[in-house]
């Protein structure tokens, strides 16, 4: 039987970094140093996350952050490593982090062109536990004449330059996508310390039985979620078979997972929360045009355009639907007949 022979043109992030700059004619390297940065982030980030237990660094901070919710250590290190990787790199202007209650300004460098949003890790409850945790990251650029405040960061999602989102599970995965173009998803691997583009153009499979939403919520669910989940767990059709539940409780790993094999993930507003879980700067829309790019699609709890939302301040929340594109589809249509 005939061996595969090992690929030796292997493509790096570093590689494709410089590449799609040089696509760009009138582009000025601005924008490949900052993925660079963010790159050393994903990388020491990945590295503390592994040596946790090891190093005293499980369990928590002390403190909660402006979203109310408790800081882990590693939280805290996985936004002083993300702040000092932006701030190094001299071509952010603006960041906002979910550790941060206030957006930081970068004053030192009052010609830098970018404003970022993070979440630092994604899943931190999950920590301890050894459960995959990520980085989720969106990249504006600032308009022409921008002041460098606030609202040059409360812009719908259709503004944003690029986003992705990484995961440190069994091997550390990069995804990626930039304005208008596919999604690239990239492995780490550790002995050459570089992230090799190993899922070239993801694209998402337009549908599968397969469903992710917390069921604990479902006591304060609205009628129309009700219905849907109801809808794939006891299908009415003569033989329709009942959909896979699959939850991780990091939004990075669940996404991830409805990316490559399909299916819905869904953080509704309910009752008890009725703007929603997930904030929309830097976990809704990072991720709703990573969905989109791949194929599929993305809305908010009122079945608007995900990338589409405004958010008022940022730390804004949302409720957000979004997978395969048949299965959103769905999850649109149950809506329509409460309207
Ligand atoms: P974070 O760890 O950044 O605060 O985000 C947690 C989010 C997300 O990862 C996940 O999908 C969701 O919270 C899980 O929430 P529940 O525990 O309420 O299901
Ligand atoms: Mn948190
Ligand atoms: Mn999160
Ligand atoms: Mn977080």
């Amino acid at each position: 039987n005939k061996q595969e022979a090992i690929n030796t043109d292997i493509i790096t992030l570093t590689r494709f970094l410089t590449e799609e700059q040089s696509k760009h004619k009138e582009a000025t390297g601005d924008f490949t140093l900052l993925c660079h940065a963010l790159q050393f982030a994903f990388k020491s980030i990945a590295y503390y996350i592994r040596r946790a237990t090891l190093v005293n660094l499980t369990g928590l901070a002390g403190q909660s952050n402006a979203t109310g919710d408790d800081q882990k250590k590693l939280d805290v290190i996985g936004d002083e490593l993300f702040i000092s990787a932006m701030r190094s790199c001299g071509r952010v202007r603006l960041l906002v982090s979910e550790e941060q209650e206030e957006l930081i300004m970068f004053d030192e460098f009052p010609n830098a062109r970018y404003a970022v949003a993070c979440d630092p890790i994604d899943g931190s409850s999950n920590l301890d536990a050894g459960v995959s945790v990520g980085t989720i990251f969106a990249v504006y650029k600032l308009a022409e004449g921008a002041k460098g405040t606030k609202e040059d960061l409360l812009k719908p999602g259709t503004e944003m330059v690029a986003s992705g989102f990484t995961m440190y599970g069994a091997s550390a995965q990069l995804v990626i996508t930039m304005k208008g173009g596919n999604v690239n998803g990239f492995t780490l691997d550790t002995a050459f310390g570089e992230f090799i583009l190993t899922h070239p153009d993801m694209q998402i499979p337009k549908k599968r039985a397969i469903y992710s939403v917390n069921e604990g919520n479902s006591l304060y669910w609205e009628e129309p979620v009700k219905e849907y989940i109801n809808s794939l767990k006891y299908p009415q059709e003569e033989g329709g078979k009942p959909y896979s539940a699959r939850y991780i409780g990091s939004m990075v790993a669940d996404a991830y997972r409805t990316l490559l094999y399909g299916g819905i993930f869904a953080y509704p507003s309910d009752k008890k929360s009725p703007k929603g879980k997930l904030r929309i700067l830097y976990e809704c829309a990072p991720m709703a045009m990573v969905f989109e790019n791949a194929g599929g699609k993305a809305v908010n709890s009122k079945m608007e355009r995900m990338l589409e939302v405004v958010p008022e301040h940022i730390h804004d929340r949302s409720g957000i639907f979004m997978g395969s594109e048949q299965e959103v589809q769905k999850v649109i249509d149950t809506h329509k007949k409460f309207q």
